[in-house]
């Protein structure tokens, strides 16, 4: 089991923000959405490329509740996962999220 990785404090986390955090290493996106907190995978499903992790800054890779992909454009809703628009057909891994003692943490859950 990955156990659960810290990514900050819930009141340095505010909505808007973005976080990136390497999880067993695995690098994942984690975004607070009007207060929700998501996580995703950071790799895209068209070619593998890193989506916020790729170096730019997170205002030029999210619009709204979805993430985009830099490489060809792929748009990913951060709150499923889900693939929204092609060249990209299938999701990116949705990790679990709880907050701890005012931290937000995740896990990867599929080597449970
Ligand atoms: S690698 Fe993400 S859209 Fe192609």
């Amino acid at each position: 089991m990955a156990g659960w990785f810290n990514v900050a404090p819930v009141a340095e986390f505010l909505p808007g923000q973005s976080r990136q955090v390497e999880v067993d290493n695995v690098m994942v996106a984690v975004f607070n959405i009007e207060g929700e907190f998501y996580a995703l995978e950071d790799v895209c499903t068209h070619d593998g490329s890193p989506m916020l992790s790729c170096g730019l800054e997170p205002k030029q890779l999210i619009d709204g509740e979805q993430l985009i992909c830099p490489r060809h454009g792929a748009r990913f809703c951060i709150k499923t996962g889900n693939a929204l628009t092609p060249p990209a057909f299938e999701a990116t891994y949705k990790l679990p999220v709880r907050i701890e003692d005012g931290i937000v943490q995740v896990t990867d859950d599929r080597w449970n």
